[in-house]
């Protein structure tokens, strides 16, 4: 067995949880719009063509803000392509995917479709082909009452409200070579800037997310944040950062350790924003939008296949990762990274919601699912809101092939709204129970305590549309004895303190 000890204290907070760390992301690619979330014809369609069945599985994650149109496909994109009348629209060549967006679904569809899921939209402006004009004109369309060209063609378009749309990315991953229109980090920096400024000149309720780095392992990462911090500080509200992991090694110890990674990441990406606040003797801090994360590997090979038996096609089953119980291991681990950092990371986008890279998949004419990374999601999503404690956690370590010292257990606290205490734990070891034992210090009594364990004995096991609850959530008799619970070896578990 294992040991773990972690220490709560109510009066040692990390910050209050932002809501929007649980919020999502669907792109114009592969089938996340098309037989995803819209599918006219299919029994669960509604009056507008969207899935029933899909929004109730989106509505059980409760997610606050779900990031559109992309993703790579929004630096060729031309917002006004997606709006007006249907038959009006344009089939255009996507050169990001290599495939054929119809515009069938596009601006007020999508709004409408968010409101239908309880949520709300993260607008991301084309930076690549595109620039500061287009981008200010989607904000007039968006969220101008009225009184204007652009916001009264959207009020011709059928929409006499605006949209009111709250946050807003400028570009997409500008920093990748496999962009369109990809820039260097001076060139989008003032690019950047002069969008922001016209954009919130427009509405200046918005805020702005400026393109960080499109991950940790960019050789121009680092260089990049400090060089677009130092033109946009005080025009825009949020950096981004992106990260996908993967375990193609097939070394699954070595990829629970991958956390730990995401950990190091945010942490240096909040000391440059901090570094360039110092140098510019600014009262304003910039905080971080996470706005893709994920596990992304699998579905690589198959895409290359795809891509050259069908290029150009439409709703091409693209990066659908068939996620397996250690994939739900790593995204909870994630989900843990996310909470600890909770004084920093104020938004974050599971990449993606439906079909690609996703946690709910569908099939066209039939069923849709979860995937194993649905439960962790999901139970972070309805039991990470509230203050996010700082845990003090001493645990046995491991060694990996890359990794030293990686805690067995790692974990989150979150002290609810209603005052229940939730505790996230990951055992990572793969053959041990942990004891983990709490001193909760002055927390007083508990008279209820659940606990609920995700856990498989084969970590290679998925969930399919025949077999949906291979990989789901038990509850356990909460054992608390001398405070001690016990985290089976491989698993997710949520412990719940109820006053
Ligand atoms: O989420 C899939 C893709 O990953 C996005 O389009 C892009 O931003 C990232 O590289």
């Amino acid at each position: 067995m294992r040991k773990a000890k972690l220490i709560l204290d109510r009066d040692f907070e990390v910050g209050q949880v932002d809501k929007r760390v649980f919020g999502s992301f669907i792109e114009h690619l592969g089938r996340a719009v098309y037989s995803g979330i819209y599918e006219p014809g299919h029994p669960q369609a509604d009056e507008e063509g969207f899935r029933k069945d899909v929004l109730e599985l989106v509505k059980a994650l409760q997610v606050p803000v779900i990031r559109y149109p992309g993703g790579n496909f929004v630096s060729g994109f031309n917002w006004e392509d997606s709006v007006g009348p249907r038959e009006l629209r344009p089939r255009r060549l996507d050169l990001a995917w290599k495939t054929t967006e119809p515009n069938e679904v596009g601006l007020h569809e999508f709004a409408s479709w968010a409101k239908k899921a309880e949520s709300s939209v993260m607008y991301s402006v084309n930076l690549g082909t595109r620039g500061a004009a287009d981008a200010q004109h989607v904000v007039e369309y968006a969220n101008h009452p009225k009184g204007s060209y652009w916001s009264d063609l959207r009020r011709k378009n059928g929409a006499e409200e605006p949209f009111n749309i709250k946050l807003w990315c400028l570009g997409n991953e500008m920093d990748g070579p496999w962009q369109m229109c990809m820039k260097t980090a001076k060139e989008y920096a003032r690019a950047a800037r002069e969008a922001a400024k016209m954009m919130k000149w427009t509405d200046n309720s918005i805020e702005l997310v400026a393109c960080g780095s499109s991950s940790n392992w960019m050789p121009t990462f680092g260089d990049w944040e400090y060089t677009v911090l130092d033109e946009c500080y005080e025009d825009i509200d949020y950096l981004s950062l992106h990260r996908y992991y993967g375990n193609p090694s097939n070394d699954t110890k070595e990829f629970l350790a991958s956390s730990m990674d995401l950990d190091e990441f945010i942490r240096t990406v909040a000391c440059i924003c901090d570094s360039v606040q110092g140098k510019k003797h600014s009262k304003k801090k910039v905080h971080l939008s996470l706005d893709e994360w994920n596990v992304w590997y699998h579905s690589n090979q198959q895409d290359n296949e795809l891509h050259r038996r069908e290029p150009w096609g439409t709703a091409l089953p693209l990066l659908e990762d068939i996620y397996n119980f250690e994939d739900a291991l790593l995204v909870g681990l994630m989900l843990i990274t996310i909470l600890r950092n909770a004084d920093r990371v104020k938004i974050a986008c599971m990449a993606q919601l439906v079909n690609v890279i996703a946690p709910i998949m569908t099939r066209p004419g039939g069923g849709a699912w979860k995937q194993t990374i649905f439960w962790p999601l999901m139970q972070a999503s309805l039991y990470g809101r509230g203050v996010s404690l700082m845990p003090r956690m001493d645990a046995d370590k491991m060694d990996t092939k890359q990794h030293t010292d990686v805690p067995v257990a790692d974990a989150a606290a979150v002290l609810n709204e209603d005052g229940s205490l939730t505790v996230f734990a990951v055992n990572r070891d793969l053959t041990q129970d942990t004891a983990l034992s709490l001193d909760l210090r002055a927390f007083g009594a508990f008279s209820k305590v659940t606990h609920s364990v995700l856990h498989h004995d084969d970590v290679k096991a998925v969930n399919t549309e025949d077999d949906p609850d291979n990989v789901a959530p038990r509850d356990v008799p909460a054992d608390l004895k001398e405070n001690t619970i016990v985290l089976p070896a491989a698993s997710w578990n949520v412990i719940r303190l109820i006053p």
